[in-house]
């Protein structure tokens, strides 16, 4: 397995405060990791370091062996690093598969400059319609993306997040906020996009059953430091791990 993206030393200071503590890290293609930790342990700040969002006060990010620390999101997307972002992203006034097609049409128009325009655009309608069905939203394809349920959005989300095609994924508690009857399906989404093999995903999830369920590894932030790293199971066992952390939120057992 190749590495494609780490870290080294990696640290951010807001103030006093160290958010993310020289973190090393190393991500393999095609793996499937999760990050856990309590609230406030750093997270999403990880993810806004690797994303480009903001820069450390030290240690470094490699993308397949290159140094990428000083570059623009806009470029780390383009070289492969794709983060979600809720609602900044979405049209609230156009539908479903206008937004899709949108993602689509900017992700091409990079890539496939050359083309002639009819060619171009069959093929963002094609590829949104792929999108669409990916994700579960054929039954929505047409309604307003204002109008959707919240589970609804997350998956649009997802859809032009993989309209960027970039080999990364990074979720951010993909989950959060939704009611009970809507995460079965983003859990669906996120299966099928592991099974088709083409990705590395990074997810960061407080549930515990997910992560069983998912993840090839797990890593465990806390005060911003990397507390542990291993498979679901041995993460679970590790008592460093149960008392820092999993105590209150696992009740033991493996699923
Ligand atoms: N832009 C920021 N400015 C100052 N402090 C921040 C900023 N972003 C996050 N923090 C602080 O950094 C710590 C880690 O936050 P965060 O990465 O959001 O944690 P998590 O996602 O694990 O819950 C928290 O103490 C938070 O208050
Ligand atoms: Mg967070």
């Amino acid at each position: 397995m190749n590495p494609i993206l780490e870290t080294k030393n990696l640290t951010i200071k807001f103030g006093g405060h160290m958010a993310v503590n020289d973190v090393n890290l190393t991500i393999y293609e095609k793996q499937f990791k999760s990050i856990i930790g309590p609230n406030g342990a750093g997270k999403t700040t990880l993810f806004n370091l690797l994303s480009g969002q903001l820069s450390p006060t030290k240690g470094q990010i490699y993308l397949k062996g290159e140094d990428v620390t000083a570059l623009s999101p806009a470029i780390r997307t383009r070289r492969g690093i794709g983060r979600s972002f809720q609602i900044t992203n979405v049209f609230p006034n156009l539908t479903v598969i206008e937004n899709i097609r949108i993602a689509v049409q900017s992700q091409m128009g990079i890539r496939y400059q050359m083309l002639k325009h009819f060619q171009k655009y069959l093929g963002i309608a094609e590829k949104a319609e792929q999108l669409l069905e990916l994700v579960m939203l054929k039954n929505k394809a047409n309604s307003f993306a204002k109008n959707l349920a919240h589970g609804e959005k997350r998956k649009l989300e997802i859809a032009m997040l993989l309209a960027l095609e970039t080999e990364i994924l990074l979720l951010d508690e993909p989950t959060a906020g939704m009611s009970v009857e809507e995460v079965p399906a983003i859990l669906d989404v996120i299966h099928t996009i592991k099974k088709q093999g083409k990705k590395t995903i990074i997810l960061i999830e407080h549930k515990m059953d997910m992560i069983l369920d998912l993840s090839d590894s797990v890593m465990v932030l806390f005060n911003g430091s990397l507390l542990a790293e291993g498979t679901p199971q041995e993460i679970m066992k590790n008592e460093t791990v149960q008392s820092a952390y999993l105590g209150g939120l696992y009740d033991g057992s493996i699923a």
